[in-house]
C-alpha cells in the first residue's frame, strides 16, 4: 500500500500474544486489557531505549471495546477498563513520541465476540482517525472470505479519505487460506484432500492441525459441500499489497518453539508467492516476536493453547535463549514486521539484548526491503536462508539448525557451494557476538559447531556478505 507508511517493516509492541483477552481488572489489574496496561507499556517503550531502536508502535488488540455500539452506531472503549477513552490514550502515547495502533474486525464480531465493522466501515474509519489512531489491524473473524476482496480495499479507501495516515495491517490472507487455493478445481477432481502438513506423533502436531482448521474454517467449511466449492479464488497478493501495509498470512503465533518453526516452514514452503509480495510499504507478517529467554518456568501450555481466550498467565517463557535469538534472526531475514508481545515491565536482560540487537535490526530494516528465501532446505536438517541487504552485492545468510537429536553437531559449508560468486571472498562476522571470523574465499570451509549461533554481516568493503550460524539445537 503506497500510503507513505511502513517503508521498512514496522516495529513495535502488540498486546495479543502475551495479554490475550484478559478483561479481569478486578482480580488481575496489572495484566488486564486496560488503558493502564498500554500507558505502562508506552512508558517502557519510550524510557527503556526501545523507541530509539525503531519500536515505535504500541498496539491494542482485541477486547478493548464495549460490547455494544452507542446510539449513533459508534464504537467506544469499555468504560471501566478505559475510563478516559481511546483519544486520551492516543494523546498520551503521542506525548511519548510513539504511535497508537488499534484492532477492528471486518466481520460481524471480533474474534473475541466484540462488535464487528462489516456494516460500519466508513464510520469506524472516521472514528479511529478522529481518535488519532496511527495503525489498524483489521481481523477477519465472523466474515465471509469472499467479501474480503471488496471489504479490505473499502476500508483502506475510507481511511484514506479521513486524511490521517494509518498503517493498515490486514488479516485477509490468513483467513483466505494463506495462499491461492482453488477449491473449485480440487472439488471437481477429488473426494477428499489434505490441506495441511503431515501429522506427527505429538500433541503439538495435533493441536496445530486443529488450530489451522479452526483458523481457516471460513474457507474450509464452505468448500466441503456441493455448490460451495468455488469460494476461495481470492488471495491476490497484488491486490493485498495495493491496499495493505502488512498482512497476516497464517495462524496465530503461540508461545512455543514448535509454533515458531511451523511458521518458518510455511514461509519457506510458500516463498515463491510470498517473497515477491513484500516490498517497501507492504510486508508479509508472520506474527509477533516474544523475546522469550524468560526465567525458565514452563508455560501452561496445553490449557493456554487450547483456550486462547485465557490469558497466558506465565507469559513468554517457552522459547529458550537460543530459540529466541533464532526467532529474532529469522524474522529479520523474512523482512517481517517486528512486533513484540511480551511484558516490557519485567522482561529478562537476555531477551532485551536479543530484541535490541542493532545488527539484527539493521538487517530487518534494510532499505531494499527484500524478503529472504530458504535456499537449502534439507542438508542434515540445517537450512540455509538468504536475504539480500543494502546493496546488490550484499547478503544476510542464516543457517538454521532444525535437528533435534541429542548429539553435538557441526555444520560445515563453503560460500561457493551457496552460490556466492565474488572471487575476492567475503568477510564473515557474527552479528550476535560481533566476533569477526575473518576473510573467507569461495572454497574456505565455514564450520559452525553446536555451541555457536553465528550471523555474519557485511562489513565495510564492497562485495561482502552477511552469514549466520544459528544454533537451533535443543540439547
Ligand atoms: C485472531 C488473530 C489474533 C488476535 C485474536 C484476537 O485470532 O489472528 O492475532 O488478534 O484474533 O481475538
Amino acid at each position: 500500500l503506497d500510503n507513505g507508511l511502513a517503508r521498512t517493516p514496522p516495529m513495535g509492541w502488540l498486546a495479543w500474544e502475551r495479554f490475550r483477552c484478559n478483561v479481569d481488572c478486578v482480580d488481575d489489574p496489572y495484566n488486564c486489557i486496560s488503558e493502564r496496561l498500554f500507558m505502562q507499556m508506552a512508558d517502557r517503550l519510550s524510557e527503556d531505549g526501545w523507541k530509539e531502536l525503531g519500536y515505535n508502535y504500541i498496539n491494542i488488540d482485541d477486547c478493548w471495546m464495549s460490547m455494544d455500539r452507542d446510539e449513533q452506531g459508534n464504537l467506544y472503549a469499555n468504560k471501566t477498563r478505559f475510563p478516559n477513552g481511546i483519544k486520551k490514550l492516543a494523546d498520551y502515547v503521542h506525548s511519548k513520541g510513539l504511535k497508537l495502533g488499534i484492532y477492528l474486525d471486518f466481520g460481524t464480531h471480533t474474534c473475541g465476540g466484540y462488535p464487528g465493522s462489516i456494516k460500519y466501515l466508513q464510520k469506524d474509519a472516521e472514528t479511529i482517525a478522529g481518535w488519532g489512531i496511527d495503525m489498524l489491524k483489521m481481523d477477519g473473524c465472523y466474515a465471509n472470505v469472499s467479501d474480503m476482496s471488496w471489504g479490505y480495499p473499502d476500508m483502506e479507501m475510507y481511511m484514506n479519505k479521513t486524511g490521517r495516515p494509518i498503517l493498515f495491517s490486514c488479516s485477509w490472507p490468513a483467513y483466505a487460506g494463506g495462499i491461492k487455493v482453488d477449491y473449485s478445481v480440487l472439488g471437481k477432481h477429488c473426494n477428499a484432500w489434505r490441506n495441511y502438513d503431515d501429522i506427527q506423533d505429538s500433541w503439538d502436531s495435533v493441536t496445530h492441525i486443529i488450530d489451522w482448521f479452526g483458523d481457516n474454517q471460513d474457507v474450509l467449511a464452505p468448500a466441503a459441500g456441493p455448490g460451495h466449492w468455488n469460494d476461495p479464488d481470492m488471495v491476490n497478493y497484488t491486490a493485498i499489497g495495493d491496499h495493505c501495509n502488512m498482512w497476516r498470512n497464517y495462524g496465530d503465533i503461540q508461545d512455543s518453539w514448535d509454533s515458531v518453526t511451523n511458521i518458518i516452514d510455511w514461509y519457506g514452503n510458500n516463498q515463491d508467492i510470498l517473497v515477491p509480495a513484500a516490498a517497501p510499504g507492504q510486508w508479509n507478517d508472520p506474527d509477533m516476536v516474544g523475546g522469550g529467554g524468560g526465567d525458565g518456568r514452563d508455560c501452561m501450555d496445553l490449557l493456554t493453547k487450547m483456550f486462547s481466550f485465557i490469558s497466558l498467565i506465565v507469559g513468554d517463557y517457552s522459547l529458550s535463549y537460543e530459540e529466541s535469538k533464532a526467532q529474532m534472526a529469522m524474522w529479520a531475514i523474512l523482512a517481517a514486521p517486528l512486533f513484540m508481545s511480551n511484558d516490557l515491565r519485567s522482561i529478562s536482560p537476555e531477551a532485551r539484548t536479543i530484541l535490541m540487537n542493532k545488527e539484527v535490526i539493521r538487517i530487518s530494516q534494510d532499505s531494499l526491503g527484500m524478503q529472504g528465501r530458504r535456499v537449502i532446505k534439507g542438508t542434515n536438517k540445517v537450512e540455509t536462508w538468504v536475504r539480500q541487504v543494502q546493496t546488490k552485492e550484499t547478503y544476510a545468510v542464516a543457517f538454521l539448525n532444525r535437528r533435534e537429536d541429542g548429539m553435538p553437531y557441526n555444520h560445515t559449508t563453503t560460500l561457493g557451494s551457496l552460490n556466492f560468486t565474488s572471487t575476492m571472498g567475503y568477510e564473515v562476522v557474527d552479528v550476535y557476538t560481533n566476533h569477526r571470523y575473518g576473510h573467507f574465499g569461495l572454497d574456505t570451509k565455514l564450520t559452525g559447531d553446536n555451541k555457536i549461533e553465528t550471523w555474519v554481516r557485511p562489513i565495510e568493503r564492497q562485495d561482502t556478505y552477511a552469514v549466520a550460524f544459528l544454533n537451533r539445537r535443543s540439547d
